[in-house]
This record gives C-alpha cells, structure tokens and sequence, in this order.
C-alpha cells in the first residue's frame, strides 16, 4: 500500500468531520463527493444549500445529498459563533457588530466551528489566498501548548530511493513563516518531528540547513542554525537532530562522513528544516520539478487543530489528498 492510501485507509477509520468552507466550487464539490462516497471523512460543506445542490446536479454528482451543508448567512448556532468571536477577540478591539459580518465569511465561520467542536480540521484555498485561510485560523485556532508558529510541511516522494527514508523525506518551512528567529526555527523542527511521525509514518533524522557545515562560515545566519539546533534538542531530548548543514553533507553519506564525520545524521537525513521561507519555498519547487518528485503538502503543523490550505491551482485529488491527511491529523491530536 502507498503512503496516500495508507493514510486514506487511516481516515476511513478515524470517521472525522472535515469544514470545506469553499462549498460551491467545482473542485471542492467533486472532491466532497469522492471523499463522501469513498467514506473517507463526514464532509461539511458551506454555502447556500440551493446553490450547493444545484452545482451538485449539473456536475452529476451523487453523494452531496449525504454531506451536511450549512449556510454562513442563516443557520442556528450563528449567534452562539460570534458570541465565542467577541470573547476570543475583545482584548484586540474585535465589536459585536464586526463580528455578525466576521461571521457570514465561510473561512471565519470554519475556523469558529473547529473551535466550538462543531468540525475536527479544515481545508481550503482552492480560490481564495493562503493569507486570507490561514489569518482565522491564527485568530481563533491559535497554536498548540508549546508552539508559537505555525508552519507548512510537505512530504516529498522522490523517484531515487537512496535518499532519505526509502525516497521519502519531509521539508518545512516550505509554506508560512517567511523569517523565524532561532527559537522559532526550534519549533518548526519539533513540529516537523511530529508531522514526519504521524503522517509519513517514519523516524525522523532531522538535518537543520545551512550555507555551513559544522562552522565551516561565520555567519549571524550560520549563528541562528546553530543556536536553533541546540534550543530544538533541549525541547524534544528525544530528538535526532543534527546541524548545522549544506544540503549535500546533510543527505549523501559520504560527503556528510567527510564534512561532519561522528555525525549519525550526516549523510542520513530524512527531514530537511530550512533556515527561512525563501529557501523553503524555493527547495521544495525546485526538487518536485527538476527531479520530479512528488509534493504532499503543504501540510499545516503547529496550529491546535488541523487547517491546510490548497494551492489555487490545485486539483481535484489534491484536496481529496489534503482531506485525507487533515482526517489523520485531527486523529493524532
Ligand atoms: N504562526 C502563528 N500565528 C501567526 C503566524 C504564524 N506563522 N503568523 C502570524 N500569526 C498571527 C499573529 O501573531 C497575529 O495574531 P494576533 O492577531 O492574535 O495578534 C495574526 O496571526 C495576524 O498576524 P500578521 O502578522 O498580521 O499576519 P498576516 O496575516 O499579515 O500574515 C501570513 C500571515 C499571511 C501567513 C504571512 O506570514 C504570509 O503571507 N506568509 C507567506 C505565505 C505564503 O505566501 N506562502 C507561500 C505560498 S504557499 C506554497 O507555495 C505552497
């Protein structure tokens, strides 16, 4: 069994319910009925339901009847939502009034469900921004106990098998965070440790990235790796972690024997934690394209209950895909 149906078959288990605020999107419409009627999460649909279930019809689509599909602008529990807004947001000048149109936002109304329990996790952004999904869910989500920053993983499937874990390795930040200081950079890795666990199913032997290979520069930049380094080992003492690395020391085993010898990461590693967004971002393209590997992600990690955004260009097994794992996600929390 592949690593997607291994965590599609685990989300059948979980039974979880899954917000996608996006209901009346074409994509987001086909993926709901796949996922509905391969029972692998209780979709929720937002948006007006004559306008969801007409879509549904032209699309020939016929598990949507089976989704529960509620509308921002009148359903019962919206006074009970923007009450929990004014209370979680006072303190940041958030008005009763604000919050009533706060609330008929599909992206704000998922993000208050999770909250109230009312949904396990989310997944959106197929047409709206990656700002525009994640600034409800850092408002009223927040973070985990410990983690002060949310960041984005993705697990990449590579075509040669030498590397990391059998071709698998984890990347991150390769999604949020444009420029963490070194504590913050210690999360992101401890966060990382969890996601590689839970979703790729591995052990993880995490290399912190650098332009240096155990002080071979000096740098302030070089400073924050390795200060990011020492913080994440003193957070998680279980932790296999190691840096700071150039990206070759960190997974050929002979450069990494030569560059860091001693070292039981060197040369080993299957998580890469990358210093700032820019060559997180950058790294991840760059692999999924030129050596054709396959991204998951990015998958959300530090928030207190799972929120992924898609890319805009994403398709229809993309947010099956980003179900599934959020479906595993709110299980592991
Ligand atoms: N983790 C947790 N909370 C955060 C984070 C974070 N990484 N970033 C911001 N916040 C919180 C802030 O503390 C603040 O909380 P408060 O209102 O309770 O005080 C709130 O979110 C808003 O903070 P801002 O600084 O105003 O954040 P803003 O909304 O402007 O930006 C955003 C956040 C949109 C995520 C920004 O960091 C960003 O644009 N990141 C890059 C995203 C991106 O474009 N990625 C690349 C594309 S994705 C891809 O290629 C797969």
């Amino acid at each position: 069994m592949d690593l997607m149906d291994r965590i599609k078959s685990n989300a059948r288990q979980y039974k979880k319910r899954i917000v996608l605020p996006e209901g009346t999107e074409e994509r987001t419409l086909r993926a709901a009925d796949i996922l509905t009627g391969e029972k692998i999460a209780e979709i929720i649909l937002l948006g007006n339901p004559e306008k969801v279930l007409s879509e549904a019809g032209k699309l020939s689509l016929s598990h949507i009847g089976k989704t529960t599909i509620i509308d921002p602008l009148i359903h019962p529990d919206k006074n009970k939502y923007v009450k929990m807004m004014v209370e979680l947001r006072k303190h940041k000048g958030l008005t009763w009034t604000d919050a009533k149109k706060l609330i008929e936002d599909p992206l704000y109304l998922a993000t208050l469900m999770i909250k109230a329990g009312d949904a396990d996790g989310e997944v959106a952004g197929a047409i709206n921004s990656t700002g525009d999904v994640l600034r409800p869910a850092f408002q009223f989500v927040k973070t985990m106990p410990g983690i002060s920053v949310v960041s984005g993983a993705f697990i990449m499937i590579l075509k040669d098998k030498e590397f990391g874990e059998d071709g698998l390795m984890v990347f991150a930040d390769c999604a949020v965070h444009p420029d963490p200081t070194e504590s913050e950079l210690a999360e992101i890795a401890v966060a990382t440790a969890g996601t590689t666990r839970a979703i790729a199913g591995i052990e993880p032997r995490i290399a912190m990235l650098s332009f240096s290979t155990k002080g071979s520069a000096k740098h302030p930049m070089v400073d924050k790796v390795v200060n990011a380094t020492r913080l994440a080992a003193e957070m998680a003492p279980d932790l296999q972690i190691d840096g700071d690395f150039q990206a070759d020391a960190a997974i050929i085993e002979k450069i990494g024997q030569s560059k860091a010898p001693g070292s039981s990461i060197a040369g080993r590693a299957n998580v890469l934690i990358f210093p700032n967004l820019e060559c997180g971002n950058i790294a991840y393209k760059l692999v999924q394209r030129l050596a054709h590997a396959e991204a998951i992600g990015p998958i959300l990690q530090g928030m207190a209950a799972p929120i992924n955004d898609l890319s805009r260009g994403c398709s229809v097994s993309d947010i099956v895909n980003l179900v599934a794992i959020t479906a595993n996600q709110a299980a592991g929390k």
